[in-house]
């Protein structure tokens, strides 16, 4: 089959880069990004993402998928054409869907009669019956309307496509069920088939499900500071039981990324909008808000003013292997040690330059981490990047002015570094 992706983001091209691995179909991406697209026809991925680079140039040079900017030409002899364009939040928390509707009327105005519209990107539970009628509208043709949710985490986006734990289809006809099948061919994965809403809620409740869990584990954190228990220790007990799972079990300072901090208030909003107050998940948006910042509050406690101080922050993505910067926690604290005209210094493996496109020359960007800690009066862990985890006390003691780290990714080990004479604060955790 011909298929078209809209939309060359993290969900568009490492679906279709998938697609065109199984050797079935022909795949062809558009983005309104020209930039992007010239990249991509040079096999140059323009996000950085394990395995991504070498499927690309593999399924390129088998002319299996190829890029344009030019929507008809991706449009018009393509059997199905994936929507997977952003769903960014409007300030309400709800979902804007404007980037939709305009590939719809582009696919109705484009596409052949017939052609199946499959919406990837996570929209709110009615969507797929609201742009089937829209799309119907723009035009004499007949689409249909199936949704199909992602499920990839940044880092390990390819192999959790091609080896998904579960693909879902939100279909309302055998035809539409049939063609997504036949697009699935050669995945090794269980295929669960839904209507239409269940699909779209199937896609929030399970983000939404591990940002409730993120959010549990801060709180009980939190706890086991106060009455002396240890979280790590509680996990570890907690994960024997394959009711709770092993997973997701780790807390810090909070989930970022482009998925749940979006996706849980764009739940929350939905709920709300129709009458409904959704506790659990407002609940874990409040939490994850305040644990952001418990690393800053904490060397508050014991440092009376960060004016012309040197401190460094290790790691700003939200997570390792990804250079996102989305919603990280990083942003939130150097935003308050700015304000507190603190002198940042900052370092991470691959997320430096698109830091600079947020802060400018308003923190110093190192090339390593000694660099960025020498002199430092204090150290916030943010990312637990491989290089970050193995740093031993010693690195922080020989560079540092002042030996205080604050660790928001519980990255060593809680006697070790007291032991050695730093002053150490991690989330949760007791001698
Ligand atoms: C997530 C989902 O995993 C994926 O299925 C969905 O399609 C999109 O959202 P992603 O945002 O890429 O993917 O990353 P993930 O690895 O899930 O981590 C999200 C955030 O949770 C990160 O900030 C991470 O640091 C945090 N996290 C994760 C914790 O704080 N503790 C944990 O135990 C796990």
């Amino acid at each position: 089959m011909k298929v078209a992706i809209a939309g060359t983001g993290y969900v568009g091209l490492v679906t279709g880069v998938c697609i065109a691995h199984m050797g079935y179909h022909d795949v062809v991406c558009t983005d309104i990004d020209k930039d992007r697209i010239e990249k991509l026809n040079k096999k140059i991925s323009p996000i950085y993402e394990k395995d991504l680079d070498e499927f690309l140039e593999r399924e390129v040079d088998r002319g299996s998928i190829s890029f344009t900017t030019d929507e008809k030409k991706a449009y018009e002899d393509s059997d199905v054409i994936f929507i997977a364009v952003g769903t960014p939040e409007r300030t309400d928390g709800s979902a804007n869907l404007e980037y939709i509707k305009k590939v719809a009327k582009s696919i109705a105005k484009y596409s052949k009669s017939g052609c199946l519209v499959v919406i990837k990107s996570t929209v709110p539970v009615g969507t797929n019956d609201e742009i089937e009628k829209y799309i119907n509208s723009k035009s004499e043709k007949v689409f249909e309307v199936a949704s199909n949710p992602e499920f990839l985490a940044q880092g390990t986006a390819i192999d959790d496509t091609i080896n998904a734990r579960r693909i879902v289809l939100g279909v309302e006809s055998e035809d539409a069920k049939n063609k997504l099948e036949e697009i699935y061919k050669g995945f090794n994965s269980p295929i669960i088939v839904t209507n239409r809403r269940s699909a779209e809620m199937i896609k929030y409740a399970s983000n939404d499900f591990l940002a409730l869990k993120i959010s549990y584990m801060s709180d009980i954190a939190n706890l086991c500071e106060i009455v002396g228990a240890d979280i790590e220790e509680v996990a570890l007990g907690m994960s024997y039981d394959d009711r709770i799972g092993a997973k997701f079990l780790r807390a810090g300072i909070g989930y970022g990324g482009s998925c749940f901090p979006k996706d849980t208030k764009a739940l929350h909003w939905l709920s709300n909008s129709n009458g409904y107050e959704l506790k659990t998940i407002k609940a874990a948006i409040e939490i994850n808000e305040a644990q952001k910042l418990k690393l800053v509050r904490e060397a508050d406690k014991d440092i009376d003013s960060f004016e012309g101080m040197k401190v460094c922050v290790l790691g700003l993505t939200y997570k390792p292997g990804t250079d996102d910067l989305r919603e990280a926690p990083s942003i939130v604290n150097i935003k308050y040690l700015i304000e507190r005209n603190a002198e940042i210094h900052v370092f991470d493996p691959v997320g430096m330059n698109n830091m600079k496109k947020i802060f400018g020359d308003k923190i110093i960007y190192d090339d390593n981490i000694k660099d960025a800690l020498r002199g430092s009066e204090a150290c916030f862990v943010m990312t637990e990047w491989k290089e970050i985890r193995d740093l031993t006390p010693e690195i922080f003691l020989e560079n540092m002015k002042v030996p205080r780290v604050y660790d928001g990714r519980n990255c060593y080990d809680v006697d070790e570094m007291l032991d050695k004479g730093i002053k150490y604060y991690s989330i949760g955790r007791t001698r």
